[in-house]
């Protein structure tokens, strides 16, 4: 399969389609990135590595960082993790509330703000230096240490952020958040303000298609049995109330972010991140979700 030709011409062909999406502006610095900005990266467990268009530019990753900090509790706790979070598809938005009051403050998933908070807050409770040592483990398993947060963004959405409060004091009032909601907050503000670029986030998620384990190292990040279930969770639940729309579309897992990003992992074949800041309605990127069906559909690759 010629990845870069099927990449190029389907590139070309999106960017100059109608993209009837809105900007995030719900996070105030968010809605100051270029609309216009696309870009597409992959990286392949055989060394192929293709990028087009704004594939260098670092952007906001937002709830792609949420797969990272699951994988960072998984690590440290073990399945003890699934009793704070559950792993099933929530068919709300990402930010909706209303399950949590009859499921007594467990969230359906670690994908939803919601279960995100609770992850936060397990890794506030195991970490000595929770936002140094996140940072750590994301550089670590990139072998990338320019990989920031960005505190204007974070900022920016503490600022705004009254529906994580609400999420956070309210599972709370179950007894299921261990540390104060001001400081798991603050963490997971700053998780979502990670910055990278379509590049850096195809190399990084590269070991979701290797069974948990580097590349380039053969390290393992997860183990084989992990890796199955962390790509099951973005297969399920990683659009939120979008992730039927996604695996019949496009059938790979996969991660959105309201920064535009998306991250889709082929187990055996490659990562590939695609960025254009317009979302659809469901709060996923419009550009993005077309381009990535119009790949799979083309190259006729997907896990079905
Ligand atoms: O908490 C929020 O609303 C954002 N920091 C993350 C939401 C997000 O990225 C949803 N994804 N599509």
């Amino acid at each position: 399969m010629n990845f870069e030709d099927l990449i190029q011409d389907i590139y070309h062909k999106i960017k100059t389609i109608e993209d009837p999406g809105e900007m995030a502006s719900y996070i105030p610095e968010l809605s100051k990135v270029d609309p216009t900005n696309f870009g597409v990266h992959i990286s392949t467990i055989n060394n192929i590595n293709f990028g087009i268009g704004n594939y260098n530019d670092k952007f906001s990753i937002q709830s792609i960082a949420k797969v990272l900090a699951l994988i960072l509790a998984y690590r440290i706790v073990g399945d003890e993790i699934w009793n704070r979070v559950g792993v099933e598809p929530s068919g709300t938005a990402f930010n909706s509330l209303v399950q949590l009051e009859s499921d007594q403050g467990i969230p359906r998933n670690p994908f939803l703000n919601a279960g995100a908070i609770v992850v936060s807050d397990i890794l506030l409770s195991n970490l000595k230096n929770p936002k140094e040592d996140f940072i750590a483990f994301v550089r670590s398993i990139s072998e990338n240490k320019t990989i920031q947060y960005s505190n204007k963004i974070a900022q920016s959405e503490k600022k705004v952020g009254y529906r994580n409060v609400a999420l956070c004091n309210f599972i709370k009032s179950f007894g299921r958040i261990e540390n104060e909601p001001s400081d798991v907050l603050d963490f997971y503000y700053d998780l979502c303000s990670l910055e990278m670029s379509c590049k850096e986030l195809s190399e990084l998620f590269l070991f979701l298609a290797n069974n948990g384990n580097d590349i380039k190292s053969n390290k393992s990040v997860l183990s084989e049995s992990q890796s199955k279930r962390i790509n099951a969770l973005m297969q399920t639940c990683g659009f939120y109330d979008e992730s039927g729309e996604f695996a019949f579309k496009v059938g790979l897992p996969g991660k959105s972010g309201v920064g535009g990003g998306i991250i889709a992992i082929h187990p055996d074949q490659y990562a590939i991140a695609v960025w254009s800041p317009k979302l659809n309605k469901k709060g996923n990127s419009h550009k993005g979700m077309k381009f990535l069906e119009e790949f799979t559909t083309r190259s006729e690759l997907s896990i079905f």
